[in-house]
């Protein structure tokens, strides 16, 4: 029970196959108490259905639009008025135009590029800022970013360049909540079949690729990734912070 008594905020649960979800998974298994955040009324709709025929039907789900400062500031307001602090969030949030995640990047069009750094890098910093607010001192934050943020991945074009501003930002945000011992740090999983990999162009045949040439020669399973989630979150990673932890097989070790 390594998260007994601990609030966890659990932003970006879409459906079973959402990372965030199976990162909820094991953290009910690591004893915590969950909170849930959804975008639009109807994802807060299938979300509640989903807590429901899982198990988790006592949690608490509240809407928050990241595209919003206000809203973020509500809804950590609201989440205060009911569980009073927190210890930790799990932020596993992206979006882009689907039509630019394919084709030449210099075709990226400056509303789209915006909005890719606005839902995917910008939300970290505005969460972390009113999180930290209700944040017990030695909290966690984490969040989920990818590869195509370090190095060139085939179609991923602007989703790439949001992640690399959001890796930039928790090692920022890490500077910034550091003294109080908060804690940010993100995954950088490995491809999972979700909705919004679905959205990148050839997406299948990374699968491929990574199964020929990473050392484990297999893709990385959502629960490997709710585990490491559940170690970030806890007491036991308490020395890490600002880290780009890769859960990924060790794909991203490999030259040729
Ligand atoms: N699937 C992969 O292969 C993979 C690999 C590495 C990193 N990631 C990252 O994991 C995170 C979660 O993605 P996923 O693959 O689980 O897909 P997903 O589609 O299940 O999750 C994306 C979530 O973002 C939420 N979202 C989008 N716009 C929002 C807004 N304005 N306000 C609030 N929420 C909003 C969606 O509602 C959804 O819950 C993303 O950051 C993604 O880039 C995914």
């Amino acid at each position: 029970m390594l998260m007994a008594e601990k609030n966890i905020v659990v932003m970006g649960v879409a459906n079973k196959w959402s990372i965030a979800w199976a990162i909820a998974q094991q953290l009910k298994k690591a004893g915590a108490n969950l909170i849930f955040t959804y975008n639009r009324e109807k994802s807060g709709e299938s979300l509640r259905k989903l807590l429901e025929k899982e198990g988790f039907g006592d949690s608490t789900t509240i809407s928050c639009d990241v595209t919003s400062d206000e809203d973020i500031r509500r809804a950590f307001e609201q989440i205060k008025t009911i569980h009073s602090n927190i210890d930790g969030v799990v932020h596993s949030i992206a979006h882009a135009k689907s039509e630019e995640l394919g084709g030449n990047f210099y075709d990226t069009s400056r509303e789209g590029f915006l909005m890719a750094q606005n839902i995917s890098a910008y939300s970290l910093v505005s969460v972390s800022r009113y999180a930290s607010e209700i944040m017990n001192d030695g909290g966690s934050i984490i969040t989920l970013t990818y590869l195509g943020g370090e190095k060139v991945a085939q179609n991923y074009n602007v989703m790439g360049v949001a992640k690399a501003s959001l890796d930039a930002s928790v090692r920022y945000l890490a500077r910034d909540l550091g003294p109080r011992q908060i804690r940010v740090n993100a995954i950088s999983a490995g491809p999972i079949k979700t909705l919004a990999a679905k959205g990148v162009s050839g997406f299948s045949k990374v699968g491929d690729i990574v199964k020929e040439r990473s050392p484990m020669k297999r893709m990385v399973l959502p629960i490997e990734v709710g585990n490491t989630a559940v170690f970030l979150l806890s007491d036991m990673s308490t020395g890490i912070t600002g880290e780009i932890m890769h859960v990924d097989c060790g794909f991203n070790i490999v030259s040729y």
